[in-house]
């Protein structure tokens, strides 16, 4: 193995450019979400969801009606964001959408998500960029401390389990657990007046 590698195999950062991509806002915007939206979103200080909303809406996101959104989110491109309504956005979540993120209605994204849109391409010796979209379905669930990899597609009402790891798409009514995610059950879910399963105090379901 050694000997295949050469100056020539090794990978050199200092060719790496940002060829074919394009941010989405330009350079003024930028700097202002980083210098000042940013830091403003993800402090405690702005009262309430409607203030973060307001804030994403500034720079360009598309937020539905009754989205709850934490303190200490991240969002890298506010302007490559859309939420539909009824989404909840808890602490920490990290977007780093420098492609697409597309959140359906009634999602959730747990403490400390992390949904991740960009790659390198790691047979270039320049390390190439990829940058490929996330869009999670109607009432999907992405709980804590999850990774979402890039592409990825999860389907409607499925859920990401607590700390997966999800490198392919999820079907709708799935849920998939650990590293690398895989399929544990399907997601039954009741009417509002006859749930089909309770969680208690004591830990039993
Ligand atoms: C905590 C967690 C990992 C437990 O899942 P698990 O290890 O698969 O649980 P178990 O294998 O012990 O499941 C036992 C039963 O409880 C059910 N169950 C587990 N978690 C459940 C939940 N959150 N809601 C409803 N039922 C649940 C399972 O479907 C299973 O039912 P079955 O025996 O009829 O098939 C899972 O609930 C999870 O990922 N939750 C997300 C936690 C989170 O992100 N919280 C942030 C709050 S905003």
């Amino acid at each position: 193995m050694s000997e295949r590698v050469t100056s020539a195999t090794t990978v050199d950062l200092s060719q790496f450019q940002v060829r074919d991509y394009d941010p989405g806002a330009g350079l003024f915007v930028r700097t202002a979400w980083f210098l000042f939206g940013l830091p403003l979103l993800r402090c405690s200080v702005l009262p309430s969801s409607l203030l973060r909303r307001g804030l994403l809406r500034l720079f360009g996101a598309t937020i539905g009606v009754g989205v709850v959104i934490k303190p200490g989110v991240r969002v890298k491109y506010p302007w490559k964001l859309k939420i539909g309504q009824h989404c909840w956005i808890g602490e920490d979540a990290w977007i780093d959408n420098i492609a697409a993120v597309s959140l359906g209605d009634n999602v959730c994204i747990s403490q400390g998500a992390y949904l991740c849109t960009g790659n390198h391409n790691w047979k270039d010796r320049a390390f190439g960029l990829i940058a490929l979209p996330i869009s999670i379905d109607d009432g999907a669930w992405v709980a804590a401390r999850a990774s979402v990899a890039p592409g990825v597609v999860i389907g409607r009402s499925a859920i990401v389990g607590f700390g997966a790891v999800i490198l392919r798409d999820v079907p709708p009514h799935e849920i998939h657990t650990g590293n690398p995610a895989t399929f544990v059950r399907y997601r039954e879910i009741g009417t509002n007046n006859e749930p089909c399963s309770l969680a208690t105090a004591s830990g039993s379901f």
